[in-house]
Order: C-alpha cells, then sequence, then structure tokens
C-alpha cells in the first residue's frame, strides 16, 4: 500500500467528501437570494446529513450545528456514516447563510473529515484569528502581537513595503481598533460581509486574491475548518476562543478545553490526517457557485488531503438532482 493509501482515510474518500458538499452546495442554491437563511441552511443540513449517511465511515460530529439539543441534525456527537473507520467529522453546510439569502458571493458548503481525535472541538462561539499563506518563516506573525507589528513583520518577510500588503476582517464594529491600526501602517484592509473561511483560505494564494494575512474574530468552528484547509495548502494559523460570557467558557470546559486563554497552533486546531471539501453555492474568489442550466447542474469543488498536501479542483455536471439534494 502506497504512502497515499495508508492511514484511516482512505484516498477513495477524496471523492466520497466531495459528494457531500455537492449536494449541500446545490440545496442551497436553490434558495440562493430569497431571504430566507434559516431555509437555505436546513435544505444544506439535510442534504449533507443524507449524504454523509451513505459514506463507508463511522463518523462522529464534533463541529457541526449545535449541540443536541438545540440542533435536531448535525449536532456535535451525532454518529453519522454506513460503517467503517472511526473518523471526527466537522460540517458547515452553508457558510455564510446571510450572503446565500442575499445571493451575495462567496457562500459554501464545507466539511472536513479526519482521524478521530485530530480537530480540535471547538464550541460555537467566537475565536480570535490570524492566518497567512505559506512561505514565510515559522512564527512571522503572533495572535499576541499588535496589528502593527504583525504587518511590518509579514512585510519585511515578503520582501515588500508595509502599504503593499492587504489584511482581510469580518466587516464588524469589533474590529474597528484592529481595522484602524491596519490602516494606519499604510497597508490596504478588505472587509467581508461574512465567510471567513474563504478569508483565511484566500491567504494562500495573494497574488490572486489580493489577501495577505487574515485577523480579527469569527466563529470558532470555522476557524477549524479554516485550519484543516490550511494544513493542505500550507500557511500558518494561530486561534484563541473568545467567549462572551461565563456560560461559553463553561461550555468550552465541558467540551475538553481546560484553558481558555490557550493560544491554539494550526496544528492543534486540525492535526494528522485531514481532508477538507468546500462547494461554491455562491459564485465568489475561492469558487463558482452552483450552476442551473436545464436539466444540467454544475458545481465546483476545492478538496484537499493534508497528508500528500494534495489540492484538486472539481468541476461536476449533474443530470438533474442528485438524490440527496432533493429531500
Ligand atoms: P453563518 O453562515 O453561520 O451565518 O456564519 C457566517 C460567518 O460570517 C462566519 O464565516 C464567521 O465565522 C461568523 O459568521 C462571524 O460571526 P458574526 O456574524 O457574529 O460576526
Amino acid at each position: 500500500m502506497s504512502k497515499a493509501e495508508s492511514g484511516i482515510l482512505n484516498r477513495n474518500l477524496v471523492l466520497e467528501v466531495v459528494r457531500v458538499t455537492e449536494v449541500a452546495a446545490i440545496a442551497a442554491a436553490k434558495l440562493r437570494g430569497h431571504g430566507n437563511e434559516k431555509a437555505a441552511d436546513k435544505a444544506a443540513v439535510d442534504a449533507m446529513r443524507a449524504e454523509l449517511a451513505r459514506l463507508p465511515i463511522n463518523g462522529t460530529v464534533v463541529i457541526g450545528e449545535g449541540e443536541m439539543d438545540e440542533a435536531p441534525m448535525l449536532y456535535i456527537g451525532e454518529k453519522l456514516g454506513g460503517g467503517g473507520c472511526e473518523v471526527d467529522i466537522a460540517v458547515d453546510p452553508l457558510e455564510g447563510t446571510t450572503i446565500c439569502a442575499k445571493s451575495a458571493p462567496n457562500a459554501l458548503a464545507v466539511l472536513a473529515i479526519s482521524e478521530k481525535g485530530s480537530l480540535l472541538h471547538a464550541p460555537d462561539m467566537y475565536m480570535d484569528k490570524i492566518a497567512i499563506g505559506p512561505g514565510y518563516p515559522d512564527g512571522v506573525v503572533d495572535l499576541d502581537a499588535s496589528a502593527t507589528d504583525n504587518l511590518h513583520a509579514l512585510a519585511k518577510a515578503k520582501g515588500v513595503h508595509v502599504s503593499e500588503l492587504t489584511a482581510c476582517l469580518l466587516d464588524r464594529a469589533r474590529h474597528a481598533k484592529i481595522i484602524q491600526a491596519v490602516r494606519e501602517t499604510g497597508a490596504s484592509v478588505q472587509l467581508i460581509p461574512d465567510g471567513d473561511i474563504a478569508g483565511v483560505i484566500w491567504t494562500t494564494d495573494p497574488k490572486e486574491t489580493g489577501v495577505d494575512i487574515y485577523l480579527g474574530s469569527g466563529g470558532a468552528p470555522e476557524g477549524v475548518l479554516a485550519a484543516a484547509a490550511l494544513r493542505s495548502i500550507g500557511g500558518q494559523m494561530q486561534g484563541r476562543l473568545a467567549p462572551t460570557d461565563d456560560s461559553e467558557s463553561k461550555r468550552a470546559a465541558k467540551m475538553g478545553i481546560d484553558d481558555i486563554n490557550r493560544k491554539f497552533q494550526l496544528e492543534e486546531l486540525a492535526a494528522n490526517d485531514v481532508i477538507f471539501s468546500a462547494s461554491g453555492v455562491t459564485s465568489g474568489s475561492l469558487l463558482d457557485g452552483v450552476k442551473f442550466d436545464g436539466d444540467i447542474i454544475e458545481t465546483e469543488t476545492i478538496v484537499m488531503r493534508s497528508k500528500t498536501s494534495t489540492v484538486r479542483r472539481v468541476r461536476t455536471k449533474f443530470r438533474g438532482l442528485p438524490d440527496s439534494a432533493s429531500l
């Protein structure tokens, strides 16, 4: 058995994982621009769950739609799959519910599958994040350094003037100070309305995307999923949970995080062998969205495996709706 085939995650699983995000993307795309976040999210959840049930795995959801009492499907702890190797599953069936409801760019269907115990069991709360792409010395930026210092260090490592850098952040009032600090260095700020998994992934290809660094707080589950992607493409990332009250800290402790102030490195957010797949729901700078043309449905997916660092782009043409997308 070759290196690529050994281990718990069989390489054939890569295509199975693609199918899962494809059907979720199609299901959500049918509700693009309908102004109904919940309906679009539910469609993606139903489709993803039905397709996951077919996979040859014994999966446990570790990043899901919420805890059992608040999410009827794809809740944390839910067991999925048709039998096979023990794996952890992280899902974000519709990343960017609001952007899908508005038919704006960059809504995705996202999934990661890993060896058991490899993904941080992150509760649904905020996480402070910093991420850059591959090719820089280790530790060139740090979550504990100021935005100013990070931008200057990155510019030096890249061999450019700081004014040539762009930082991506979610457009939120809570980021006002970081945005001001970045602008004061002379660097540019790209503000996104939602969807920070894509924001982190953009840093891995600044020539294409124009984004050099991701900064700010967003969902912790999205942080783990973005880390799963970076494990394959390369890059550096750190995250720290940012609870907004005591009950969130308690929830984190219940999920096994004993030090709420701990700064997690990329390898702690997503360790070992992990497969990451994202399919475009609406078109954006990472992926094309689902195209409907009569009976033909076309999807675009990016799928990666950390063990081999393989990154594939898959374009699929379906004749008619796949079963799991028509629930
Ligand atoms: P949803 O798809 O769950 O709406 O998440 C979108 C998102 O923008 C994430 O990408 C991001 O991590 C999080 O919301 C940020 O949360 P908030 O909107 O509270 O700032």
